[in-house]
């Protein structure tokens, strides 16, 4: 069965027919009747076992306005408690005919293990810090409906890129569409072999901000930090915290990104978060265009 587990191993050509035909779902999204047929008669899982309010409710909205049936499974809560391994639970949900699995896990390469077990259709809505396709795939549409063609364009991705699976997806997919990337923050949060994916590396986060096109910011992710790398939140927020004023500053208008959760006041002031810079909630609209596109293609090619 054809999977989405990963940009890396998409070509350029997948990654522009998914972005496409999310463009006709915004069309469709944007008409009184949002619902159309597609995938009626589908029946899909959405199964969790990481916390998530954008991935998981625009799954199931994508899910709906496509017509297909819908269960959702949050670990918490769930016989995973009692003691059930991963793949037995997933093979107890195929039994009730379920087609395809949507799943977040904290382990990177769960869905990759999953997809050699079961013969239904995986979509990956984050492993850990390893990937997020469909993140990478709406900041991708989000970037073009600003930019138009991202070859050549520079996009800066600020924050923690050693814990982010956003950032990876969109490392994969930035250089695949001839992107230049670079990556700030500080030194213990860049680790040094994502630099042989052919991006640069900056500490300064002005002379970043006044280089890119457009700059995609991230959380600090301490639930996954083994180690504190800053003995404050306030010390990263002094160092690498965008406010409005640095971006009005600027030569030039600059898009301003974030996949959310935000935390507000640290790696983003509200004056930022909420200025006319910031497309952060036009990237969760765009959430549900991009998942029903990826839902759509790999039901048509399961038939
Ligand atoms: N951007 C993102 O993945 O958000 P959630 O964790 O809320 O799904």
């Amino acid at each position: 069965s054809p999977h989405l587990l990963g940009i890396k191993d998409l070509d350029e050509e997948s990654i522009q027919l998914i972005v496409k035909t999310a463009r006709e779902f915004k069309e469709v999204l944007n008409r009184p009747i949002k619902k159309v047929p597609s995938l009626r008669d589908v029946t899909i899982a959405n199964i969790f076992f990481e916390n998530s309010t954008r991935t998981r409710l625009s799954f199931e909205l994508a899910e709906k306005r496509l017509s297909a049936d819908t269960i959702n499974f949050s670990a918490s809560g769930s016989s995973v408690k009692k003691g059930e391994t991963l793949l037995d639970t997933v093979n107890n949900i195929l039994a009730m005919k379920v087609d395809m699995i949507v799943m977040r896990h904290a382990s990177p390469g769960a869905p990759h293990y999953l997809a050699k077990h079961i013969k239904a259709n995986i979509v990956n809505a984050g492993d850990g810090t390893h990937e997020h396709p469909t993140q990478a795939l709406l900041d991708t549409f989000s970037l073009q409906e600003k930019l138009g063609d991202l070859a050549g364009k520079k996009i800066a991705i600020i924050g923690d890129i050693l814990h982010s699976r956003v950032a990876l997806s969109n490392i994969y997919a930035l250089k695949k569409q001839g992107a230049e990337v670079r990556l700030c923050g500080p030194s213990t949060l860049i680790p040094k072999h994502i630099q042989s994916l052919g991006v640069e590396v900056s500490h300064d986060v002005k002379s970043t901000l006044a280089w890119c096109d457009a700059a995609n910011v991230l959380r600090i992710q301490l639930e996954r930090q083994q180690i504190k790398y800053f003995p404050s939140l306030r010390e990263y927020s002094q160092f690498f915290g965008i406010n409005r004023a640095m971006l009005e500053e600027l030569p030039k208008e600059i898009v301003l990104m974030h996949p959310g959760p935000i935390n507000r006041g640290v790696e983003l002031s509200s004056d930022a978060a909420d200025s006319p810079h910031s497309i952060i909630l036009d990237q969760v609209e765009n959430g549900v265009a991009v998942r029903m596109a990826v839902l759509y293609l790999l039901a048509s090619r399961a038939s």
